[in-house]
């Protein structure tokens, strides 16, 4: 699990203490452009403009819409695009294609993908369509209610999904980015992704020459991996990490971990935010060196946190990110569990909506 990743560099941080330091626009950190010398100036514009956005988490990445409490209502493309550059949209096409090898897509599920997409687009919001919860391609345990498919079909899968999904939206402007993988890790992380991901790449680059496209290192896009991430050859690519650090204050009370983190952790002390700093720091060198923008795709925190904690938590990131040039989306929007937005009262969880917007 992610929880295993980070768990013990932050056993060893402490979790006492407030990250005091207060964050308004005014005081918004100053902006590092990005590193952009492998790619092209519309990609590299594309890394700087995307800022500040949301995840619209638990929605058409649950096994049926609306199974993990919370709907795609019409009503919140308007409030997420109202309030944000970028939605970042997780999808679960694997359960929704054929189990054999072509996985043809299921039709009715592609046009509600295509309807979410197009009401964003129109909106102007730039849009990350992901492939998520494809567990069983990672060796992982099978997600709740992911259906298993032959071993010998999992990667041609991958890439014949993308075919589809790439022609399905090759003519969509260039503000819709395709992301390749959410979180690739055990089994493919290291060599077997780097060899999957040009393979996935090359089917997209059939319909799609020159659209943005995310590609994240293994160990569930973990910035300790983006050392052994080799690229494909492409220059119209931005380096998507994700980073739950410190994992036992963001993930407390998770249930579906092996181990779960007890309850009651706080954030954000000096060590915590060195911890977090240290981390992006290492990103924004690989960045540097390899000349790929990145993003931050996901950051958040479980709701049994106290909200305090929360919204220091949301702004360290925030600025710590936006201080080296990095766009962001959160995790994630309104569902029960990460949200920060309650459908029950249509209104903000207020304390994270100012961190991460004010
Ligand atoms: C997963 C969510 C999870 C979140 C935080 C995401 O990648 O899709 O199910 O809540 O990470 O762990």
């Amino acid at each position: 699990m992610k929880s295993t990743l980070f768990a013990a560099l932050f056993v060893a941080a402490g979790m006492t203490g407030a990250y005091a330091q207060s964050s308004s626009a005014s005081r918004a950190p100053a902006r590092a452009p990005q590193a952009c010398h492998s790619v092209t100036p519309q990609t590299c514009a594309i890394a700087n403009a995307l800022g500040r956005g949301i995840n619209l988490g638990n929605m058409l990445e649950a096994p049926v819409e609306g199974q993990w409490g919370v709907k795609l209502e019409p009503a919140y493309i308007d409030i997420v695009a109202g309030a944000f550059t970028t939605v970042r949209l997780p999808v679960r096409w694997s359960n929704h294609a054929a189990p054999t090898a072509d996985a043809t897509l299921d039709e009715a599920f592609a046009k509600r993908v295509d309807q979410v997409v197009d009401a964003l687009l129109a909106k102007g919001v730039y849009v990350i369509l992901d492939m998520h919860h494809y567990s069983q391609l990672s060796g992982s345990a099978l997600h709740w209610n992911e259906f298993p498919v032959e071993p010998a079909v999992l990667e041609p899968r991958l890439v014949n999904m993308w075919r589809q999904i790439a022609v399905r939206y090759k003519d969509r402007s260039p503000k819709l980015l395709f992301e390749l993988l959410n979180e690739p890790t055990g089994r493919l992380d290291g060599e077997p992704w780097n060899e999957l991901a040009p393979q996935v790449l090359a089917v997209v680059r059939a319909s799609n020459p020159t659209r943005t496209v995310l590609i994240g290192p293994g160990e569930w896009n973990g910035i300790p991996a983006l050392s052994k991430l080799r690229l494909p050859a492409d220059r119209n690519l931005i380096v998507s990490i994700h980073n739950y650090d410190p994992f036992p204050f963001t993930h407390q009370g998770v249930e579906h971990l092996a181990t779960p983190f007890p309850v009651g952790a706080t954030c954000c002390d000096a060590a915590q935010r060195k911890a977090l700093t240290n981390a992006l720091d290492t990103a924004r060198k690989w960045s540097q060196e390899k000349g790929y923008p990145l993003h931050l795709g996901e950051f958040g925190t479980h709701h049994v946190a106290d909200m305090k904690s929360r919204e220091t938590y949301a702004r360290m990131v925030r600025d710590e990110a936006e201080r080296r040039g990095i766009g962001w989306t959160y995790w994630e929007f309104a569902s029960p569990a990460f949200g920060m937005y309650s459908p029950k009262t249509g209104t903000w969880l207020e304390p994270i909506r100012r961190a991460l917007l004010d």
